[in-house]
Order: C-alpha cells, then sequence, then structure tokens
C-alpha cells in the first residue's frame, strides 16, 4: 500500500476562524511534464512574492508522494527542510522583489490508485487537482486564493500519447527526438490550482464551432475514446445549450477560443471543471438511445451544464478556503437547475424537475442534516475536505441560493449576479460577500432588511421543521395560520436562532377554486400565489373574507428546504391532490396521503397488514393515473411511492424490515386495485416511434415503464404469465435503453421467473459497455430482498470476471447499489449486510479512501434502527474505526458516527 499514513496519528482539524492570507503570492508557473507512467518528471518553475500585508515568515509548500529531486532560488541552490509534507523555504530573498522557485520532482501515475493528482486511466493521463490533488503533482501553495498564469509543456511518446491537452489555448506543438512530441498551453486567465488540468493520450473529438450572440468565435470539443463518437451529440448538444442560457439568463459569456471535454472511465465523482478543460465520468458524457436511459440524458444535460456555468460561478469568481465550497457548488447547482427548467418547453415539465430536485434533497440531504456527519452549509471545521463535497454543500446549498431569489424576485436575482461579477471578477471570495452583492443590489428587499439573519441559513445546520396550525372562524369569516419553526440540535450546535423562512402560499375552497388572499390589514385582496416571510419563533396570519373551511396549500414549490408539519385532514390532501394550482403541492399532497398509510401500517402492531390503502387512495390514484389533463411524467411521480429512505426520516425508531414490509404491500395493492388502470396506461404510453430525450417521450415512457412494473408484481400474486410473458417481448423488441431497461427491471424486481434468462441476454447485449454492464450490475444489486437473496447475488457479482473495485463506478454499481440504495437487503437482522460493509470499506480504504469515506456513510443513520440492528450497525462502525491504518477521510466519518 503506498499511503503515507501516520498510523493512528494526531488529527488536524482545519478551522474557518483561523484562516490567514498567504504568506507568499505565486504569480506564474511554468510547468514542463515528461509523461511516463511509471516515472513522470515534473519541472515547476514558479515566480513568487513576498505578501506585504502578511509579517515576513517561513514559504511552506504542500507536498504528497512526490520524489523531490531539486529545488533551485534564483537559479541557485538553496536550503531547505521537510516539515511532515510541507517543503519548508526559511532563507529567501528578502524584501517584497519577485523571486524564482525551480522544484523539480517525480511521480508515479500508475501507482495513483486515489485518483487523485496525476493517474492512468485505461492508457491515458488524466488529472484531478480539486480539492488538494495539486500537491500530488508538484510542491505548491495548494489553496483556492493563490492564482497564478500557467504555461504548461507537455512531453510524451508520440504514438501512445497522440493527444496532448492543458488549460487555455495550445500555443506550440512539434515532434522531439526518439518518437516524442511536445504541446505547449498558455491559460490566458489566473487561476487556483484546483483548476489546473492535463490530458494525454489516445482520444478522438467531435468539435463544433460556434459564433456567440456578442459575435465572438469558440471551438467546442468533446473528447473521449476510441469507439465512443457515437455518444458525443448530446453532451455536445448540452454544451452549446449551456453557453446560449448562461448567456441569455445571466449575460456571462464564453470567455475562452477553446473549450473542452473530456471523458474518462476512472473518476471519483461526477465531472470537474477545469478552466477550459472539463473532465468528466464517462457516465455523464456517453449517450445514445440504445445505451442511455432517459435518466442519463437528463443528468448529461444537468452536469455538462453544470461544469459549463462553474466558468462563472468557481473559476472566474473563486472561493477564498474550502469552508466557502458551496459559494461555488451552491450557486452552480441552482444554475444547473434553472438551465434545465428552462429548457423545458411546458410549465409542468419545469414542475416535473422541481419535483425530482426536492425529492433528492429530502431523501439524501435531510437525513445527512439530521445525522452525524451533519454541518452548516458553510462549515466550521473539517479534518478532511473531500468529505464535504456532500448534499449539505451543493443541493442545500442551491436552495439557500433560491430563496434568495424568492426573496428578490428573478429580475432582481440577475441584478445581484451582475453586481457580485462587478464586485469580484478575479477574486477568491466568500460565501459572505455573495449575500451581501445580492442584498445591495436589492436593497428594498426582505433580503437585504433580513440579511444577518437570513445568513443562519450558511451558519446553522440542521433542517428546520416549520409547525403550521389552520383555524377557521365561521362568525369572522376568517382564516388564522399560525407558523411556528424549530430545528433539532446538531453537532457543535445545541441551540439554534429562528431562520427566515419564505412561505409561498395559497388557498383553495372546498371546490378547489383558488381564493384571493386578504391579511386584515390589506386595502384589497390579492389572487394567487403570495409568499410570506417568517422571521419569528412564532407567527400568525389571519386571512379576511373567508367563507368557509379552506384547503390551504402551503409551501408552494418548495419555497423553503424544511419540513412541513401540518395536520392535513384527509378531505384536504384529496382535494389539493385533485385541485391544487401548485403542481409541487399537487404531487405533495398525493406523497403525505400515501406516506400517512405507511405509517399507520408500520406503527400498528402484529404483522404486516395485506392490504394497507383504502378506497379512498386507491380512487384517488386512479383519478390522477385517468386524469385526461395531467401529463404522463407527472402521474408517474404521483403513482411512485414515498422511498423506504424518505419513510424511515419519519420515524423515531426505524426498523427496515417493516418499512420495506410495509411499502412493499402497498405497491402489490395498488399494483391489483388499478390493474385495468396500468393496462390502460401502459398500452397508451408505450410509444414505438423514434426515440427523443424530450420531456414529453420521457415522461411517457417513465409511466409505461412503471404501469409494466406494477403488472409484473400482480402477475406475482395471480400467478398469469401473460404480462411477464409481454414485458420479456418488450425486452427483446425495445429500441432503446429506456424502454428496454425498464422492462428488465419490471422481470428483475418482481422476481419472476424469465428474469435470469433476460438479464444473461442483456449481459452478452451489452458486453463491452461499461456504463451498461454498470446498470446490469446495480439492478441486481438493487433488487427487492426475497427471503434474503439479494446478499448472496452481490457475493457473486463480486467474484463476476466483469467486476473490478478499482473501477469507481463499477465499484458503485455493485455496493453502494446495496450498502446505501437497498435498505431491505442491506439491514439483515443477521448482521451479514454490515459485515460485507465493513469489508469493503476497509478494503476500498486500502487504495481509494474518498470512495470509500463516501460508502463508511451508509451507516449514518445507525442511532435510529431497532434492535437487532442497531447493536449490529455499531459493531460494525466500531469494527472499521479499530483498524490500525485508515484514511482521515474514513477515520473522520466513523468517528463523528460514533460520537456519543
Ligand atoms: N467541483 C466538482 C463539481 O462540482 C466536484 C469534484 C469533481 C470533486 N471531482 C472531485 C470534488 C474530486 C472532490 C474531489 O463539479
Ligand atoms: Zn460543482
Amino acid at each position: 500500500m503506498s499511503l503515507l499514513r501516520e498510523a493512528n496519528g494526531p488529527t488536524t482539524v482545519v478551522r474557518r476562524e483561523d484562516y490567514a492570507a498567504p504568506a507568499y503570492w505565486i504569480d506564474t508557473v511554468e510547468l514542463s511534464f515528461d509523461l511516463d507512467p511509471a516515472k513522470t518528471r515534473v519541472l515547476n518553475k514558479m515566480r513568487l512574492r513576498r505578501n506585504p500585508d502578511v509579517a515576513a515568515q517561513a514559504l511552506r509548500l504542500d507536498g504528497e508522494e512526490l520524489n523531490l529531486a531539486r529545488v533551485l532560488v534564483n537559479g541557485a541552490g538553496c536550503s531547505f527542510k521537510m516539515d511532515g509534507n510541507q517543503l519548508v523555504l526559511e532563507n529567501l530573498p528578502e524584501g517584497d522583489a519577485p523571486f524564482d522557485l525551480e522544484i523539480f520532482t517525480t511521480c508515479t501515475p500508475d501507482k495513483n490508485t486515489q485518483l487523485m493528482g496525476l493517474y492512468v486511466s485505461q492508457g491515458t493521463f488524466f488529472t484531478q487537482c480539486e480539492a488538494e490533488g495539486f500537491r500530488r503533482i508538484t510542491y505548491f501553495l495548494d489553496r483556492p486564493d493563490v492564482m497564478a498564469s500557467y504555461t504548461v509543456t507537455l512531453r510524451a511518446d508520440k504514438k501512445r500519447y497522440p493527444v496532448l491537452l492543458s488549460n487555455g489555448n495550445l500555443v506550440e506543438e512539434g515532434t522531439l527526438p526518439d518518437g516524442r512530441h511536445f504541446a505547449k498551453w498558455v491559460d490566458p486567465h489566473k487561476k487556483p490550482c484546483y483548476l489546473f488540468a492535463l490530458v494525454a493520450g489516445q482520444l478522438v473529438v467531435r468539435e463544433q464551432r460556434i459564433t456567440s450572440r456578442s459575435g465572438t468565435n469558440h471551438l467546442l470539443q468533446v473528447y473521449v475514446r476510441p469507439g465512443d463518437m457515437d455518444k458525443t451529440e448530446h453532451a455536445m448538444n448540452s454544451l452549446i445549450a449551456s453557453v446560449v442560457w448562461d448567456e441569455a439568463r445571466f449575460g456571462l459569456p464564453l470567455d475562452l477560443e477553446r473549450f473542452m471535454i473530456v471523458a474518462t472511465s476512472d473518476f471519483n465523482m461526477g465531472a470537474m471543471e477545469n478552466k477550459g478543460l472539463n473532465i468528466f465520468n464517462t457516465k455523464y458524457v456517453l449517450a445514445n438511445s440504445a445505451t442511455a436511459t432517459d435518466t442519463d440524458f437528463a443528468n448529461i444535460e444537468s452536469v455538462v451544464g453544470h461544469e459549463y456555468f462553474h466558468n462563472w460561478t468557481g473559476n472566474r469568481i473563486t472561493c477564498r478556503d474550502w469552508f466557502q465550497l458551496s459559494l461555488k457548488e451552491g450557486l452552480t447547482v441552482f444554475r444547473d437547475q434553472e438551465f434545465s427548467m428552462d429548457l423545458c418547453a411546458e410549465p409542468s415539465a419545469r414542475a416535473v424537475k422541481r419535483i425530482e430536485d426536492v425529492r433528492v434533497l429530502r431523501t439524501a440531504q435531510f437525513p445527512e442534516d439530521a445525522g452525524p456527519m451533519a454541518h452548516p452549509v458553510r462549515p466550521d471545521q473539517y479534518v478532511e475536505i473531500n468529505n464535504f463535497y456532500t448534499v449539505t454543500i451543493y443541493e442545500k446549498g442551491a436552495e439557500v441560493v433560491r430563496m434568495m431569489q424568492t426573496l428578490v424576485g428573478r429580475a432582481g436575482f440577475a441584478a445581484g449576479m451582475k453586481l457580485y461579477f462587478a464586485r469580484h471578477d478575479g477574486q477568491a471570495v466568500t460565501c459572505d460577500d455573495f449575500a451581501q452583492a445580492m442584498a445591495d443590489a436589492n436593497p428594498q428587499s426582505d433580503l437585504a432588511r433580513l440579511l444577518p439573519q437570513f445568513k443562519r441559513w450558511y451558519s446553522q445546520a440542521g433542517t428546520p421543521h416549520l409547525r403550521a396550525e389552520g383555524v377557521f372562524d365561521t362568525a369572522a369569516r376568517s382564516y388564522t395560520l399560525t407558523f411556528t419553526q424549530r430545528c433539532d440540535p446538531s453537532p457543535g450546535q445545541p441551540a439554534k436562532q429562528p431562520f427566515v423562512i419564505p412561505v409561498a402560499l395559497g388557498l383553495l375552497d372546498a371546490s378547489g377554486t383558488e381564493l384571493p388572499l386578504q391579511l386584515a390589514h390589506w386595502n384589497q385582496p390579492e389572487a394567487g400565489t403570495r409568499t410570506f416571510v417568517l422571521t419569528e419563533a412564532s407567527e400568525t396570519f389571519t386571512f379576511v373574507n373567508v367563507d368557509s373551511e379552506p384547503m390551504p396549500s402551503i409551501l408552494r414549490g418548495f419555497s423553503a428546504p424544511v419540513v412541513l408539519e401540518m395536520d392535513y385532514t384527509d378531505v384536504q390532501l384529496l382535494g389539493l391532490l385533485a385541485f391544487d394550482t401548485d403542481s409541487f403541492n399537487r404531487w405533495e399532497a398525493g406523497q403525505r396521503l400515501a406516506l400517512r398509510r405507511a405509517l399507520h401500517a408500520i406503527k400498528a402492531q402484529g404483522p404486516v397488514p395485506q392490504d394497507p390503502l383504502d378506497a379512498a387512495y386507491l380512487a384517488a390514484m386512479r383519478a390522477v393515473l385517468r386524469h385526461p389533463a395531467l401529463d404522463a411524467a407527472f402521474k408517474e411521480l404521483v403513482l411512485t411511492l414515498p422511498s423506504e429512505t424518505y419513510i424511515a426520516e419519519q420515524l423515531d425508531v426505524v426498523d427496515p424490515q417493516r418499512i420495506h414490509a410495509v411499502r412493499e404491500a402497498m405497491r402489490e395493492q395498488l399494483a391489483h386495485a388499478l390493474h385495468d388502470d396500468w393496462i390502460w396506461a401502459f398500452e397508451a404510453h408505450k410509444d414505438n416511434g423514434a426515440y427523443r430525450p424530450d420531456p414529453l417521450g420521457t415522461g411517457r415512457r417513465a409511466l409505461a415503464g412503471l404501469a409494466l412494473t406494477m403488472l409484473c408484481l400482480a402477475a406475482r400474486s395471480n400467478g398469469n404469465p401473460v404480462w411477464p410473458g409481454k414485458a420479456y417481448q418488450r425486452f427483446k423488441d425495445a429500441c432503446n435503453m429506456t424502454d428496454r431497461f425498464n422492462a428488465l427491471s419490471a422481470l428483475v424486481v418482481s422476481g419472476q421467473a424469465l428474469a435470469p434468462d433476460a438479464l444473461s441476454r442483456f449481459h452478452s447485449m451489452f458486453r463491452g459497455e461499461a456504463l451498461v454492464i454498470d446498470k446490469w450490475f446495480a439492478l441486481q444489486a438493487g433488487a427487492p430482498d426475497r427471503g434474503g437473496n439479494v446478499l448472496p447475488t452481490v457475493r457473486q457479482l463480486l467474484a463476476h470476471p466483469d467486476f473490478n473495485l478499482r473501477n469507481p463506478n463499477r465499484a458503485r454499481s455493485v455496493i453502494f447499489s446495496y450498502c446505501s440504495a437497498n435498505p431491505g437487503g442491506f439491514h439483515r437482522a443477521d448482521a451479514a449486510g454490515y459485515v460485507f460493509w465493513s469489508e469493503r470499506v476497509i478494503e476500498l480504504d486500502g487504495f481509494n479512501p474518498q470512495v470509500a469515506a463516501r460508502l463508511a456513510r451508509a451507516l449514518d443513520r445507525w442511532k435510529k434502527l431497532a434492535e437487532p440492528y442497531r447493536s449490529a450497525a455499531r459493531e460494525a462502525i466500531a469494527r472499521v474505526a479499530a483498524k490500525p491504518d485508515l484514511s482521515n477521510d474514513v477515520r473522520e466519518v466513523v468517528t463523528r458516527s460514533l460520537a456519543d
């Protein structure tokens, strides 16, 4: 094992309050690489100067797993020492004049299994420098507030590495002796080192020239491995759409002559926004209708957009320190969400996107915010920064930005962005700077008025609970809504102050008509949705001229990332599901009805009830399914039950097996009770026309797929082979991956006898298509557990010739699909799931701590588990924690998990 670790040594905690400006600036960097997988030579010539604002001190450069050969100051040898991983230079020239520092090191890319720094994937060199990977390439001030101009020369064997890429513009290339060649790149923009990138290998490129609104010309390129060219069109189209959108919506143009995307199959995360040279996981680039699903197409569009939008929010304006990570990530997620919504022609498709985003937030971020790894959007401390690329930083961060837009309006938000760039372009700044620009650009807004309190969203962890109570007064013809907010303690934060919570609200009468809203002191009523901005622990609003008890539609569009507690009656929820003009709350009403029934059956004594659903619920679901005006994508969302994870979050004590059994019982009942409706839905939505990954087609395929699953589930108990047969036929005949995979999945999740045959056919059809084989693994590892059958399957999958633990996508497809996405299969009374988990965490940690630490989080919520799961989970975590040479990454996760 090549990782250098202090065995159980002291853990260094990095604190936000300890931020100090760097003692030196690095103005220019000239890097020369002699690329060789076994030994790459890196010559790093920097021009530095002392930071005049900071007391004179030694220069301390970060480095990791480097072999140091030479250090020259102004061309001459000099004294230096090592302090841990840092290279320390004490006797540098006095005064403010710039000086040259030259450092020569070597590293070993083909032994780099962490995929941080310079590594080799399938014979091609790639880099990943965020957050602290650059120090694995050369000694440097590896912190985002040090911004330099880069010139990069790459030298390599011409046959093996014909393509040589780095940031910026290619200024020179040519051949060298011994079959080698070189390329020299100059980046016209200053950047922090985490945005440095190089790529060298055999790649093919799809390119397109575009002209911007303002008339500038640009070359867009998507580089992939030979053979993958036919899967690049969608990524290129998404990139073009991103360029157009950022200029149209925010006036932010592409600032480079050349913009490149390169795909690699070995990548720890989704993608990386290196300046002008984005590096992507193949999963978020490669797609054609035969190999990728609608979900893949949609993910590619948003990840391509996300990385492109970072060019302004992240690269032009970057983070002062890593505590400010959400400055770029929350804002950029918000931007990619808005991008995907703006690409939707129909309002209903926008609502579908919003529902999907909220579903991610509530099933992944809310549990994080309530668990041992809870942290504020702007954390105060970390041990390993890689552990803080979280759903809180990204998704909750995006919700905080969205609330700002709600408070200042869309035009006000655009004005705030403008001021942010006017003030800070080219700088490394903080979350405070962003919020201040938003407020200053909108001086009359609630955001400006409430800014210090609003910023508690950055400093306080935890999900606020907002309780709403409505009282109708017949005599006074008034309706009073009282809101009370609370937020449970988080690690290190025993008490919380009230948040600013924008609540978008409407009232409907019993017949479903939207009522005009009028508070007692208003002169006249206002039609439609109004946003009320809560600031107090408790607040009351009284609406007048209300003739009968209304149905309140609260938190429309999910206007704040809170848990809304409202004791709706079933009648109210059925009314909202039928009539609400707000699509989000219409969907939410259906989810609340289902959740209420799930919780009732889970909490009941005795065996799991066979038919947990009542006639009213089933009739409401039938009405949605058959509704002539609603679109298919929305119907599919309404008819999908809340996930096991989401249900678990509503309980104080979690019995995962009971939750699984109840939800499965609900699904089967829905399958039987709506049998004829599912047949109709399948027949009416199964298209066989040309494939287009647009919202309309996507929605139709999703609903047809759900219908097919329901029909196969029903066939399980009625034994009728017709629908499994039809599913098998569709699996074979499908003309796109979405329909084919949905049919395969219908067979697998309903445990049909035809499933094994379909799986093996699928495997032979797509052998060699790595991303499709990932789906094949994931489907089996995530299948509903029947008598404990999933874990043995998972163990067999690990022994499959196509399995490779070193490839993160493949590891995730089996191990994460089982441990993190299959609660019914994972939480076993015999603890075997947890034993499996601890083995894999330890095994992965031996070569890729980042991926291991993500897996380590699968047991975050162990304290909520019922016995015997709780004790068994604690034991498994303790077993991992007891390992002597854990990475900082895994150690931080398991230590926090076990803390009191
Ligand atoms: N900045 C990247 C993004 O949001 C995230 C990222 C990619 C990353 N690779 C990483 C973060 C490796 C940490 C480590 O798009
Ligand atoms: Zn990002």
